[in-house]
Protein backbone atom coordinates (compact mmCIF):
# COMPACT_ATOMS: atom_id res chain seq x y z
CA UNK A 1 0.00 0.00 0.00
CA UNK A 2 2.40 2.37 0.82
CA UNK A 3 4.18 1.74 -2.76
CA UNK A 4 0.74 2.70 -4.59
CA UNK A 5 -0.57 -0.73 -5.17
CA UNK A 6 -4.41 -0.90 -5.21
CA UNK A 7 -5.49 -4.59 -6.07
CA UNK A 8 -3.87 -6.78 -4.27
CA UNK A 9 -3.75 -10.91 -4.99
CA UNK A 10 -2.79 -12.84 -2.38
CA UNK A 11 -1.56 -16.73 -2.84
CA UNK A 12 -2.10 -19.13 -0.13
CA UNK A 13 -1.60 -22.64 0.77
CA UNK A 14 -4.12 -24.77 1.98
CA UNK A 15 -2.65 -24.05 5.88
CA UNK A 16 -2.53 -20.39 5.93
CA UNK A 17 -5.96 -19.27 6.29
CA UNK A 18 -5.48 -17.04 9.11
CA UNK A 19 -3.86 -14.62 6.21
CA UNK A 20 -6.77 -14.27 4.62
CA UNK A 21 -8.84 -13.87 8.11
CA UNK A 22 -6.57 -10.94 8.84
CA UNK A 23 -7.95 -8.63 6.01
CA UNK A 24 -11.40 -9.45 6.60
CA UNK A 25 -14.19 -8.73 9.34
CA UNK A 26 -14.44 -10.60 12.66
CA UNK A 27 -18.06 -11.00 13.70
CA UNK A 28 -17.14 -12.47 16.77
CA UNK A 29 -14.84 -9.71 17.87
CA UNK A 30 -17.33 -6.91 16.79
CA UNK A 31 -20.20 -8.73 18.95
CA UNK A 32 -17.72 -8.96 21.76
CA UNK A 33 -16.54 -5.02 21.82
CA UNK A 34 -20.55 -3.91 21.77
CA UNK A 35 -21.09 -5.83 24.75
CA UNK A 36 -18.35 -4.08 26.35
CA UNK A 37 -18.63 -0.57 24.95
CA UNK A 38 -15.60 -0.49 23.64
CA UNK A 39 -16.46 0.02 19.33
CA UNK A 40 -14.04 2.64 19.00
CA UNK A 41 -11.73 -0.32 19.33
CA UNK A 42 -12.87 -1.60 16.13
CA UNK A 43 -11.24 1.66 14.80
CA UNK A 44 -8.23 0.11 14.92
CA UNK A 45 -8.87 -3.12 13.43
CA UNK A 46 -10.47 -1.64 9.70
CA UNK A 47 -9.45 -3.51 6.71
CA UNK A 48 -7.54 -1.02 4.46
CA UNK A 49 -9.80 0.52 1.77
CA UNK A 50 -8.10 -1.43 -1.35
CA UNK A 51 -9.27 -3.94 -3.14
CA UNK A 52 -7.73 -7.33 -1.83
CA UNK A 53 -8.65 -11.39 -3.25
CA UNK A 54 -6.97 -14.60 -2.50
CA UNK A 55 -6.32 -17.87 -4.80
CA UNK A 56 -5.22 -20.80 -3.17
CA UNK A 57 -2.46 -22.63 -4.73
CA UNK A 58 -3.27 -26.63 -4.61
CA UNK A 59 0.33 -28.31 -4.79
CA UNK A 60 3.31 -27.07 -3.65
CA UNK A 61 4.48 -26.75 -7.30
CA UNK A 62 6.91 -23.87 -6.24
CA UNK A 63 7.05 -19.61 -6.66
CA UNK A 64 6.82 -19.60 -10.22
CA UNK A 65 3.50 -21.98 -9.91
CA UNK A 66 1.93 -19.68 -7.75
CA UNK A 67 2.84 -16.66 -9.86
CA UNK A 68 1.10 -18.34 -12.67
CA UNK A 69 -2.17 -18.40 -10.63
CA UNK A 70 -2.24 -14.54 -11.19
CA UNK A 71 -1.82 -14.46 -14.34
CA UNK A 72 -5.81 -13.66 -15.20
CA UNK A 73 -5.74 -11.13 -12.29
CA UNK A 74 -2.76 -9.44 -13.22
CA UNK A 75 -3.53 -9.18 -17.00
CA UNK A 76 -1.61 -7.57 -19.69
CA UNK A 77 -0.33 -4.86 -17.05
CA UNK A 78 3.14 -4.39 -15.26
CA UNK A 79 2.54 -5.98 -11.41
CA UNK A 80 4.66 -6.70 -8.80
CA UNK A 81 5.88 -9.72 -7.01
CA UNK A 82 6.18 -9.53 -2.89
CA UNK A 83 7.64 -12.52 -1.53
CA UNK A 84 6.31 -12.15 2.54
CA UNK A 85 9.40 -13.77 4.27
CA UNK A 86 10.76 -10.85 3.28
CA UNK A 87 10.47 -7.12 5.52
CA UNK A 88 12.05 -4.04 4.46
CA UNK A 89 11.13 -1.28 6.66
CA UNK A 90 11.59 2.01 4.84
CA UNK A 91 9.85 5.44 5.51
CA UNK A 92 11.01 7.54 2.93
CA UNK A 93 9.74 5.04 -0.14
CA UNK A 94 8.98 1.26 0.41
CA UNK A 95 11.13 -1.29 -0.79
CA UNK A 96 9.06 -2.10 -3.54
CA UNK A 97 8.21 1.46 -4.40
CA UNK A 98 11.94 1.78 -4.96
CA UNK A 99 11.50 -0.92 -8.01
CA UNK A 100 8.53 0.79 -9.53
CA UNK A 101 10.32 4.39 -9.94
CA UNK A 102 13.02 2.15 -11.93
CA UNK A 103 10.34 0.31 -14.00
CA UNK A 104 8.73 3.73 -14.32
CA UNK A 105 11.66 4.98 -16.35
CA UNK A 106 12.65 2.22 -18.25
CA UNK A 107 9.54 -0.41 -18.62
CA UNK A 108 11.61 -3.52 -17.96
CA UNK A 109 11.26 -6.23 -15.47
CA UNK A 110 13.04 -4.88 -12.28
CA UNK A 111 14.56 -6.90 -9.20
CA UNK A 112 15.41 -6.06 -6.05
CA UNK A 113 18.53 -6.60 -4.41
CA UNK A 114 20.21 -6.66 -1.42
CA UNK A 115 24.10 -6.70 -0.12
CA UNK A 116 23.76 -10.13 2.31
CA UNK A 117 26.72 -11.77 3.82
CA UNK A 118 28.92 -14.25 2.07
CA UNK A 119 27.73 -16.96 4.46
CA UNK A 120 24.72 -16.55 3.40
CA UNK A 121 24.77 -16.41 -0.43
CA UNK A 122 23.70 -20.40 -0.41
CA UNK A 123 19.85 -19.58 0.89
CA UNK A 124 19.17 -16.82 -2.26
CA UNK A 125 18.98 -16.44 -5.65
CA UNK A 126 22.24 -14.09 -6.65
CA UNK A 127 22.21 -11.56 -9.55
CA UNK A 128 25.32 -11.18 -11.82
CA UNK A 129 25.08 -7.78 -12.75
CA UNK A 130 26.60 -4.72 -14.13
CA UNK A 131 26.07 -1.79 -11.93
CA UNK A 132 25.24 1.57 -14.40
CA UNK A 133 24.17 3.85 -11.79
CA UNK A 134 24.19 4.68 -8.36
CA UNK A 135 21.56 1.73 -6.84
CA UNK A 136 20.77 0.21 -10.85
CA UNK A 137 22.24 -2.08 -12.95
CA UNK A 138 21.32 -4.48 -15.54
CA UNK A 139 20.99 -7.98 -14.70
CA UNK A 140 22.78 -10.82 -16.89
CA UNK A 141 21.42 -14.13 -14.61
CA UNK A 142 20.79 -15.23 -11.35
CA UNK A 143 22.39 -18.10 -10.07
CA UNK A 144 20.07 -19.74 -7.33
CA UNK A 145 21.33 -20.82 -3.70
CA UNK A 146 25.16 -20.87 -4.72
CA UNK A 147 26.75 -23.36 -3.19
CA UNK A 148 30.10 -22.18 -4.38
CA UNK A 149 31.61 -19.02 -6.30
CA UNK A 150 28.63 -16.86 -6.18
CA UNK A 151 28.32 -14.34 -8.97
CA UNK A 152 28.10 -11.33 -6.65
CA UNK A 153 27.00 -10.37 -3.10
CA UNK A 154 23.57 -8.90 -3.73
CA UNK A 155 20.94 -11.31 -3.45
CA UNK A 156 17.03 -11.03 -4.86
CA UNK A 157 15.06 -10.53 -1.94
CA UNK A 158 11.49 -11.26 -2.96
CA UNK A 159 10.45 -7.75 -4.21
CA UNK A 160 10.38 -7.92 -7.90
CA UNK A 161 8.32 -5.67 -10.94
CA UNK A 162 7.43 -7.63 -14.36
CA UNK A 163 6.57 -7.34 -17.40
CA UNK A 164 3.76 -9.57 -17.75
CA UNK A 165 5.89 -11.26 -20.26
CA UNK A 166 7.09 -13.12 -17.59
CA UNK A 167 3.68 -15.38 -17.85
CA UNK A 168 5.03 -16.98 -20.91
CA UNK A 169 8.43 -17.84 -19.70
CA UNK A 170 6.71 -19.42 -16.29
CA UNK A 171 4.56 -21.50 -18.78
CA UNK A 172 7.37 -22.54 -21.02
CA UNK A 173 9.34 -24.18 -18.55
CA UNK A 174 10.01 -27.44 -17.09
CA UNK A 175 9.88 -28.05 -13.69
CA UNK A 176 13.56 -27.69 -11.98
CA UNK A 177 15.06 -28.21 -8.53
CA UNK A 178 12.40 -30.33 -6.18
CA UNK A 179 10.78 -30.39 -9.09
CA UNK A 180 9.06 -26.97 -9.10
CA UNK A 181 8.03 -24.02 -11.09
CA UNK A 182 11.53 -22.14 -10.37
CA UNK A 183 10.31 -18.29 -11.04
CA UNK A 184 14.90 -18.19 -11.43
CA UNK A 185 14.68 -20.10 -14.59
CA UNK A 186 11.58 -18.08 -16.35
CA UNK A 187 13.65 -14.85 -15.02
CA UNK A 188 16.71 -16.36 -16.73
CA UNK A 189 15.26 -17.37 -19.83
CA UNK A 190 13.63 -14.00 -19.82
CA UNK A 191 17.30 -12.39 -19.67
CA UNK A 192 18.37 -13.77 -23.01
CA UNK A 193 16.16 -11.76 -25.33
CA UNK A 194 14.94 -8.81 -22.29
CA UNK A 195 16.78 -6.43 -20.60
CA UNK A 196 16.08 -6.40 -17.26
CA UNK A 197 17.45 -4.16 -13.97
CA UNK A 198 18.29 -4.92 -10.68
CA UNK A 199 18.06 -2.44 -8.00
CA UNK A 200 19.70 -1.90 -4.32
CA UNK A 201 16.77 -1.93 -2.04
CA UNK A 202 17.24 0.78 1.12
CA UNK A 203 15.68 -0.05 3.99
CA UNK A 204 15.73 -2.06 7.07
CA UNK A 205 15.45 -5.33 5.55
CA UNK A 206 14.78 -8.93 7.38
CA UNK A 207 14.63 -12.45 5.80
CA UNK A 208 12.37 -13.73 8.83
CA UNK A 209 12.31 -17.17 7.96
CA UNK A 210 15.64 -16.78 9.67
CA UNK A 211 14.87 -16.68 13.73
CA UNK A 212 16.96 -14.10 14.98
CA UNK A 213 15.93 -11.76 12.33
CA UNK A 214 12.03 -11.97 12.42
CA UNK A 215 13.21 -11.34 16.56
CA UNK A 216 14.93 -8.30 14.93
CA UNK A 217 11.67 -7.34 13.03
CA UNK A 218 9.26 -7.02 15.67
CA UNK A 219 11.14 -3.75 16.52
CA UNK A 220 9.18 -2.23 13.31
CA UNK A 221 6.12 -3.53 13.23
CA UNK A 222 3.06 -1.43 13.55
CA UNK A 223 -0.69 -2.00 12.52
CA UNK A 224 -0.93 -1.02 8.90
CA UNK A 225 -3.40 1.31 9.78
CA UNK A 226 -1.72 3.84 11.97
C1 LIG B 1 13.07 -17.57 -3.21
C2 LIG B 1 13.73 -17.35 -4.57
C3 LIG B 1 15.14 -16.77 -4.39
C4 LIG B 1 15.08 -15.50 -3.55
C5 LIG B 1 14.37 -15.79 -2.22
C6 LIG B 1 14.18 -14.49 -1.46
O1 LIG B 1 13.73 -18.59 -2.54
O2 LIG B 1 13.78 -18.59 -5.26
O3 LIG B 1 15.71 -16.49 -5.65
O4 LIG B 1 16.39 -15.03 -3.31
O5 LIG B 1 13.08 -16.36 -2.43
O6 LIG B 1 13.71 -14.74 -0.15
P1 LIG B 1 13.06 -19.38 -1.28
O7 LIG B 1 13.20 -18.44 -0.10
O8 LIG B 1 11.65 -19.64 -1.65
O9 LIG B 1 13.89 -20.61 -1.10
Amino acid sequence: MASGIEEILIVVSRSKNLIVDYFDRSLELEAFLKKKQKTHLLEKNKIPNIHIQDTRQPYARGLGDAILLGKNFVGNEPFAVLLPDEVIFEKKTAGLGQLIKVYERHKKSVLGLYEVENQLLSNYGVVEWQKLEKDIGKVFSIVEKPSNNPPSNLAVIGRYVFNPLIFSYLEKIKPGVGDEIQLTDAINEMLKSENSYGVTIHGNRFDISRFEEYMAANQFIQPFNE
